[in-house]
């Protein structure tokens, strides 16, 4: 439904991405061939969004496995690899995940003295597509909170840019819109790295679909106007009581929301639920660099000398929530504990 990849092998088998620091300016592609160079554009957000550093950090780790000019390498290189690309991002659960699958896949092929570069590309693959199948299955499962003229409020980008395929917050509106309903989407810019006005919005008007930007501080007043239909967002790792971990000012959008009697989901593929995580607080938060927060684009725009607390996410606890839009299906709140059953 939606032809923008983030993420290809190129022929010679290095990880290109779209560098999606540079849009909506610019549409530069980057080829990786180290995973050093992969390691580097996830910490710096050129590839970002949980299932999408899933799918990258997985195809990096078949970088460790390619020895100088095609030669074999040891399982040590590609479990130091692994460790490498896991150490970049912390909160995001699908990081950790795809790596732990990429591991294990090396330890069993170095088990039976095969070759390890086959495997671990089959095993990325199999990750990647995978996730397509899943923001296709979380689109299929919230078309039916999206009717005929909706509009639905998002924060930060959970779409194709972030994912393997059509997205998981953004995916029941390109469905809806295919169907032809009119949907439209209001986006909260997203400070400090403006997601949703960068890339919420590029990617959703390349697709015809009407959104309205607005700054993080007007979400309140807009939930308060009542023309939101519903708000989605996406999450970058679920505790097993439900709470939360996503964007920074997620929180924030879901008190409004729940104020204001707006329906708040979030949607997410099996990939981000981390069942070994009790709850929000157990989750750990990632927090960037304060000229993040001091300066846009380069131009300074705090005081200098002023503090800077410069967490990049923020958890919303399950008691805010109205649901799960999830790959098994539309769960509401109290449903969450039949997924937990069926995965542990
Ligand atoms: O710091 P980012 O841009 O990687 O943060 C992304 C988000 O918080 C997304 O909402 C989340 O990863 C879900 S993407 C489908």
């Amino acid at each position: 439904v939606h032809p923008l990849s983030a993420i290809a092998w190129t022929e010679s088998g290095s990880v290109r991405i779209l560098d999606q620091t540079l849009l909506p300016g610019e549409e530069r592609y980057l080829d990786l061939a180290t995973v050093d160079a992969v390691a580097e554009a996830i910490s710096m957000l050129r590839v970002r969004g949980a299932p999408l550093i899933g799918i990258a950090g997985a195809m990096g780790a078949t970088l460790a496995a390619r020895g100088p000019n095609g030669s074999a390498v040891r399982l040590e290189d590609v479990l130091a690899g692994c460790d490498r690309l896991q150490s970049t991002r912390p909160t995001a659960v699908n990081l950790a995940w795809g790596l732990e699958r990429m591991r294990r896949r090396a330890r069993a092929s170095a088990a039976q003295g095969a070759d390890l570069l086959p495997a671990l590309t089959a095993e990325a693959n199999a990750i990647w597509e995978e996730d397509r199948l899943m923001c296709q299955r979380i689109g299929e499962a919230g078309l039916r909170l999206i009717q005929d003229g909706s509009t639905v409020l998002t924060h930060c980008n959970a779409g194709a840019l972030a994912t393997g395929g059509i997205g998981t917050a953004l995916a029941p509106v390109y469905l809806a819109h295919q169907a032809g309903r009119g949907v439209k989407v209001v986006a909260d810019e997203t400070r400090p790295l403006l997601q949703g006005s960068r890339l919420t919005a590029w990617e959703l008007l390349r697709a015809g679909i009407p959104v309205t930007v607005i700054a993080d501080n007007m979400a309140a007043s807009r939930l308060r106007r009542g023309d939101i239909s519903c708000v989605i967002v996406g999450a970058d790792r679920i505790a097993a009581n439900g709470d939360v971990a996503n964007k920074i000012g997620t929180y924030g959008v879901a008190l409004a929301a729940r104020a204001h009697g707006v329906p708040f989901y979030v949607a997410a593929p099996t990939s981000t639920f981390d069942f070994a995580t009790a709850n929000g607080t157990a989750i750990p938060i990632e927090e960037r660099r304060a000229d993040e927060v001091r300066s846009v684009h380069g131009k300074p725009v705090a005081a200098p000398g002023a503090a800077v607390w410069n967490p990049a996410f923020d958890v919303t606890p399950a008691e805010l929530l109205t649901g799960y839009i999830t790959d098994q299906g539309l769960l509401e709140r109290d449903q969450l504990s039949t997924l937990i059953r069926q995965k542990s």
